[in-house]
């Protein structure tokens, strides 16, 4: 250990934290497939105070700073890429208010999504937001990234719903910022330059939410069609026709056949759609499905096969869930992207990722929240040996994009996966003010460090 870290560790001998070989591999690990990045240490601060102390001490002493928590981000944002400490967020793990009647909640950032989603249901409310791995992943995870998932099409990201939150910078200083009210317009938008910044401005220490009240139905269907094509051309039609469902996911022939051994798909489905409508009665929610199912009718779905309770309904998604894990076990390796196009623009995306995947022989699938627009491209492949045309296939989905009106990252963010793209999108003016921000402050440039800008 550097003189440096050893400072940083006397300095924490009050905390909770650790220098095990079997945590370091743990927490130097998370879902992006970027490798494995160890820090030299992980401390777990349990609150606000042993937070900022963790940040002042590494300042003080040069060390980089990397928060983390549940370890399920797909861009690599936690990984500690210049090793140093990890500070684990995971233990800040209360409920610090919930008010029902104000349909507000504040958590630490530590808190699972899955009890918040129990806690707030059990009063009748909602909190939409759920990128799809709510067992595991955290509200400050969230929080970084602004993860979306499968209901935002009906009810926007995790940054429609944060209100306010304490913020404790890299310089730690500790920020109240935003509201508790449903609005408030007083000074700069300080909650949504956070939300969605990847863990390089600092650590989210207290979030409130905004909730909804819980829909009182909701059901799910799923539609099978011969092609993917089919499929894609009916989300945009079902769009256009005037319906919101909650969710329009859509699976290809190969994220289908991923999965085929868990889920019974009916024969000739060679792509699907699951779509999810919710509202305030049953009746009313099945005459939205009614609709929604004859206009796909009519862009060749072969059938509309209604999940009759909630047990079905589980099922469905279950195996929706099952299709990222699963097109890993197609070939031992995977890129997942997260690109956006404009919704008319999805059947050409996919038929164009396809090409790129013929074109350079590699397995491309897609899935995802298409009735956003936005796409899980998975380039699978064999072994190292692919890699130099899986990253021609990346850079080639990445223009594909950029070049039909689309974004590089819907969701799981720029982190370490994406930065090479990055100038893609944003031009230099704009690259130049967002480094500006990070630099104003970070000036040292230690926190969450080698994150979203390529090296110049
Ligand atoms: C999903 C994650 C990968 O939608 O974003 O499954
Ligand atoms: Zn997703």
């Amino acid at each position: 250990m550097s003189p440096a870290l050893e400072a940083v560790k006397a300095a924490l001998t009050l905390f909770e934290f650790t220098v095990d070989d079997a945590a370091r591999a743990t927490y130097g690990h998370d879902e992006s497939d970027m490798g494995d990045f160890l820090p030299d240490l992980i401390v777990f601060p349990r609150d606000t105070a042993q937070v900022k102390a963790v940040i002042d001490v590494c300042r003080q002493q040069g060390v980089p700073l990397t928060p983390v928590a549940g370890r399920s981000g797909k861009s690599g944002g936690s990984l500690p890429v210049q090793g140093g400490v990890s500070m684990s967020l995971e233990r800040l793990n209360r409920v610090l208010a919930f008010n029902p009647a104000d349909l507000t909640i504040t958590v630490e950032p530590g808190v699972l999504l899955k009890d918040l989603q129990a806690t707030v249901e059990a009063k009748g409310l909602f909190y939409p937001p759920d990128p799809n791995s709510a067992e595991w992943c955290t509200l400050g995870g969230n929080v970084a990234e602004n993860a979306g998932g499968p209901r935002a099409l009906k009810y926007g990201v995790t940054r429609d719903y944060v209100l306010g939150l304490e913020w404790v910078t890299p310089a730690g200083e500790v920020l109240k910022v935003g509201k508790q009210t449903m609005k408030g317009v007083a000074g700069y938008d300080l909650v949504g330059l956070f939300v969605g910044s990847e863990g390089t401005l600092g650590v989210a220490t207290a979030i409130t939410l905004k909730l909804l009240p819980l829909p009182r139905a909701v059901m799910t269907a799923l539609l099978p069609f011969a092609s993917v094509t089919d499929a894609a051309a009916a989300v945009s039609q079902v769009l256009l026709e005037g319906l919101l469902p909650r969710c329009l996911e859509l699976l290809d022939d190969v994220a289908i056949a991923a999965i085929a051994d868990r889920f019974p798909f009916p024969a000739g489905c060679g792509a699907c759609i699951i779509a999810e409508v919710d509202g305030g009665s049953t009746e009313g929610v099945f005459a939205e499905l009614t609709r929604l199912s004859e206009v796909a009718s009519r862009c060749g779905a072969l059938d509309t096969l209604l999940a009759q309770d909630r047990d079905q309904r589980e099922k469905l998604w279950a195996a929706r869930r099952l299709v990222s894990p699963s097109l890993r076990a197609v070939k031992k390796f995977k890129f997942s992207e997260d690109i956006v196009v404009p919704r008319s623009r999805v059947p050409e995306a996919i038929a164009r990722f396809k090409q790129v995947g013929r074109e350079l022989d590699l397995t491309v699938a897609t899935y995802g929240h298409a009735g956003d627009g936005n796409l899980h491209t998975n380039v699978l492949y064999a072994g190292p040996h692919e890699r130099p045309r899986v990253d021609q296939a990346l850079a080639r989905i990445m223009e594909i994009t950029v070049e039909l009106g689309g974004t590089i990252t819907g969701e799981h963010g720029v982190g370490i996966a994406k930065k090479r793209f990055l100038s893609l999108e944003l031009s230099p003016a704009v690259m130049n003010c967002q480094r500006n921000l990070k630099v104003f402050f970070d000036p040292q440039v230690l926190f969450n460090p080698g994150k979203i800008f390529p090296e110049r």
